[in-house]
C-alpha cells in the first residue's frame, strides 16, 4: 500500500503489510505522545477537522495527533455550524475544505458520505466514522492495542480467539475490525448478541470463507474461553426508530462477577468506547475500573499513536519525524 497523499476510507485498503508499517510507525511515536521529546515535524501544516457528527475520542486524538507532530487544527463540529445546513453539497464542502487543509478527518451520520468528499477533496481524507459502515483508524488502534496485550501473555493475533458482545448490527468499530482480524489465521470469533443485532450476514460469510470459526451466542456464557472481550454499545442513534434501541440496552453486561464466573483471569476487557454508563445500559459496568485487565484506556492513548503515525506516513515525514526533534523543555508527569 502507497500511503503517500492517500486517502483512508476503509480498513479494506490494508494487508498485513500494510498493518505492520503503521504499528511500526506508531511505536516510534511513543515518546512525542508520551511528552518526553517535541517534534515540529508538521509545522505550517494544517488539519481540518471536520465531525458532523458527536465525537469525543476520535476527534480530539485525530486533533491531538496533529498537533503533536508540529501541525494546527481547524475544527468544524456539528452540520448546523456549517454551510451543509443551507444545502451545500458534499462536493463544494470539500472542493472549499481542501483549499484551506493540508489533510481532513470526517465524521457523518451517512454511510459512504466520506468517500463521497474524498472525490472532490484535492487533499487526503480520513475516515473519521460514517454511519454504521467503517470506522477505520479506530479498528486500527483496536488491533494495535490487541497485538499489544497479546505480546506480554505470549500470543499473537493468529489463533486468537474473540468475543464480540452487543450491537453488532449498527456499531461500526466492530465492522472495521472484523475486517482487520481476518486477514490473520485460525481467529475464533464468538458473537453475543440479540439475533435482531448480530453482525451483518455479509461479514460472517467473508470470515467464515477466510476460515475462520464464527459462532452465534445468545448469552453471557459464550464470552468463556475468549483471550479478548470486545463489549460495544448499542448504537440508538443508528436504529430507524430510536426508542426500539431500549428494548436492547442493558441485555448483554459485563461486570466482575460475569467476569470472573466465565472467563481466564487475564481475559483482556475492550470496548470501542463511549460506554453507556446510564443504569438502564451499563454495558461495561464500573466496578471492573479496577481491574487490570481492562484495556479502554490504553485502547485511548493507543489511538493518538496510530493517528500520528497515518499522518505521518500520508505527509510522507516518518523518516523526519526524530530529526525535526528536541526533548521537552516543560514539566510532565504523563505515565502511560
Ligand atoms: N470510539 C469513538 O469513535 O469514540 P468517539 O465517538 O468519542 O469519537
Amino acid at each position: 500500500m502507497d500511503f503517500v497523499g492517500s486517502h483512508i476510507l476503509s480498513v479494506s485498503q490494508f494487508d498485513r503489510h500494510a498493518i505492520e508499517e503503521v504499528f511500526a510507525v506508531a511505536d516510534q511515536m511513543e515518546p512525542y505522545a508520551r511528552r518526553q521529546r517535541v517534534t515540529r515535524v508538521l509545522e505550517g501544516a494544517i488539519l481540518g477537522s471536520m465531525f458532523f457528527e458527536p465525537s469525543t475520542r476520535t476527534r480530539v486524538s485525530f486533533g491531538s495527533a496533529f498537533n503533536l507532530l508540529g501541525g494546527e487544527v481547524r475544527e468544524t463540529t456539528e452540520v448546523k455550524a456549517s454551510s451543509l445546513a443551507k444545502g451545500e453539497s458534499f462536493y463544494d464542502t470539500a472542493r472549499v475544505l481542501s483549499g484551506y487543509s493540508d489533510v481532513i478527518v470526517m465524521r457523518h451520520q451517512q454511510e459512504g458520505s466520506v468517500a463521497e468528499f474524498a472525490d472532490a477533496s484535492r487533499v487526503p481524507v480520513l475516515n473519521g466514522g460514517d454511519g454504521s459502515n467503517e470506522h477505520p483508524s479506530q479498528a486500527l488502534l483496536d488491533l494495535y492495542t490487541i497485538r499489544k496485550e497479546l505480546l506480554s501473555k505470549n500470543k499473537t493475533i493468529d489463533n486468537l480467539t474473540i468475543a464480540l458482545i452487543g450491537d453488532l448490527r449498527y456499531g461500526r468499530a466492530v465492522h472495521s475490525l472484523c475486517k482487520l482480524l481476518s486477514l490473520y489465521n485460525n481467529v475464533s470469533f464468538t458473537l453475543v448478541s440479540p439475533p435482531e443485532l448480530t453482525l451483518p450476514g455479509d461479514y460472517v460469510e467473508d470470515m467464515r470463507s477466510r476460515g475462520h470459526t464464527v459462532t452465534l451466542s445468545s448469552d453471557m456464557s459464550g464470552i468463556g474461553g475468549a483471550d479478548i472481550l470486545y463489549v460495544t454499545r448499542t448504537q440508538e442513534e443508528r436504529f430507524p426508530d430510536p426508542s426500539e434501541a431500549e428494548k436492547y440496552k442493558g441485555l448483554f453486561r459485563l461486570n466482575q462477577t460475569i467476569y470472573t464466573e466465565y472467563c481466564e483471569p487475564n481475559t483482556v476487557i475492550m470496548h470501542p468506547l463511549p460506554r453507556d454508563s446510564r443504569a438502564n445500559a451499563s454495558e461495561l459496568d464500573i466496578d471492573l475500573n479496577d481491574n487490570p485487565n481492562l484495556a479502554i484506556f490504553r485502547q485511548t492513548d493507543n489511538g493518538v499513536l496510530i493517528r500520528m503515525a497515518l499522518f505521518a506516513l500520508i505527509l510522507n515525514v516518518a523518516n523526519q519525524v526524530d530529526t525535526h526533534s528536541r526533548a521537552v523543555n516543560w514539566y510532565t508527569a504523563k505515565r502511560f
